[in-house]
């Protein structure tokens, strides 16, 4: 990339994500689908972050220490609201986009959750297809909202479970939030149809690391399919060390040695998992190696910040400002250029340079800030 384009990308240490304007550069909008982005990747999978707010603690999301009382989270009018989340949806559904992934913070917390549900559900794909639209959530409040969410639209929940013993589950959700709470979401989850259920854990060696097998165990009896995620370098808050990452290969080996273990074809291009099934039939396994396999290569995500900044990488430290851009009075078209410019000249890889990086020489944004 030369070093004078504007990047999502850009390493130096900033005490807040930074606004990137709308570049000038804005592709020609002709109502087709966005071309690729420098690395010839599709825009297919939008992830938009409805609260930077969370009821949880976890100790490698939001630490206590940093997000304390005092902490300054959005205020009401600094996040979007739901017609503007709406209206960059729908644009860039007509780009592309084939997958809309709500996330916090704890998504659940967003007040009328449910009516930017029913307005996301209502948008059309250009083949006249309705869109995927998932939800990331720890469950805390899941057996409350599974009905009115599954009656909005909803498609499917991905849950947090990080482990299965009650002291380890509490020792990371650092709020004591008790395990059977989140296992009653899961059931109200399942019994209003919010499926396929995905249970994402991860694993942070010498605090979960003795789970993996009672999770795997666990889970093989279940309808839910359990994905083991590489505790990442995200944010700049939770003391990350490479020492404390259980590598994807190291989960595997240790749940096939017990129950072995085969690899399953990719279901759609650009998954973050690899999939696994058990050898005896019953049941499959994902694994997210973000730290030693990374998977640039397919990545198809742009995300979506509570204030409206559009991210091109997790590990991003500056966004597009389109609330500005809707704010001023911009049009659909201009929001449309906008994207597809944006998009165009995107080239972001940051997980396939990770060894090659400074650790702590620029500041990332917070998982709780732009969502998993
Ligand atoms: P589906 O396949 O639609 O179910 O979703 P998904 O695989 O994208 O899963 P999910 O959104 O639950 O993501 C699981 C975890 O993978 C996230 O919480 C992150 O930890 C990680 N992850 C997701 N997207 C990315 C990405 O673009 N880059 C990196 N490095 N990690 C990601
Ligand atoms: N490493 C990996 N995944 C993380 N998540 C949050 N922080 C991290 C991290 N440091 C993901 C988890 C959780 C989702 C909301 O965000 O998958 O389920
Ligand atoms: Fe909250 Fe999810 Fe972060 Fe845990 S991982 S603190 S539940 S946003
Ligand atoms: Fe995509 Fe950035 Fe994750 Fe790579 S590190 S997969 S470019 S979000």
């Amino acid at each position: 990339m030369s070093e004078t384009t504007p990047s999502a990308d850009d390493s130096g240490a900033r005490t807040s994500p930074v606004a990137l304007p709308i570049p000038s550069l804005r592709a020609p909008s002709d109502g087709a689908q966005f071309s690729t982005d420098r690395r010839g990747r599709m825009l297919q999978d939008l992830r938009i972050s409805v609260t930077d707010r969370c009821n949880f603690r976890c100790v490698y999301c939001m630490p206590k220490e940093i997000f304390g009382r005092d902490f300054a989270f959005l205020e009401r009018d600094e996040l979007l609201t739901f017609e503007e989340i709406e209206r960059i949806a729908r644009v860039a559904v007509q780009g592309g986009v084939r997958k809309i992934r709500l996330t916090g913070g704890e998504p659940l917390l967003r007040r009328g959750i449910e009516d930017l549900i029913a307005k996301l559900a209502a948008i059309r794909r250009p083949d006249g297809e309705k869109v995927d639209i998932a939800l990331t959530t720890n469950g805390s409040a899941l057996a409350l909202k599974a009905q009115a969410l599954k009656d909005a639209g909803l498609d499917r929940v991905t849950v947090s479970v990080d482990s299965l013993d009650e002291e380890t589950f509490q020792r990371m959700n650092d709020v004591n939030f008790p395990l059977h709470r989140v296992f009653d979401g899961l059931a109200a989850a399942h019994e209003v149809g919010l499926g396929p259920i995905k249970i994402n854990m991860v694993v942070k060696k010498g605090l979960n690391d003795h789970d993996i097998l009672p999770m795997a165990r666990y889970f093989k009896q279940t309808p839910y399919v359990l994905r083991f995620i590489e505790y990442m370098d995200v944010g700049s808050t939770n003391g990350w060390r490479l020492d404390d990452v259980v590598t994807a290969d190291e989960i595997v080996e240790q749940i096939s040695a017990e129950m072995p273990l085969e690899t399953l074809n990719p279901t759609a291009p650009g998954e973050t998992a690899s999939r696994w099934r058990y050898t005896d039939g019953q049941g499959e396994i994902g694994v997210i190696a973000s730290v030693t396999k990374a998977f640039c290569s397919s990545c198809t995500r742009a995300r979506i910040s509570t204030e409206g900044r559009l991210f091109t990488c997790l590990f991003a430290n500056a966004g597009y400002d389109l609330r500005e851009l809707l704010r001023s009075g911009g049009t659909d078209e201009d929001l449309d250029a906008a994207l597809r410019g944006i998009w165009a000249n995107r080239a972001d890889n940051y997980s396939e340079r990770r060894a090659s990086l400074t650790p702590g020489t620029r500041r990332k944004i917070e998982m709780s800030y732009i969502g998993g």
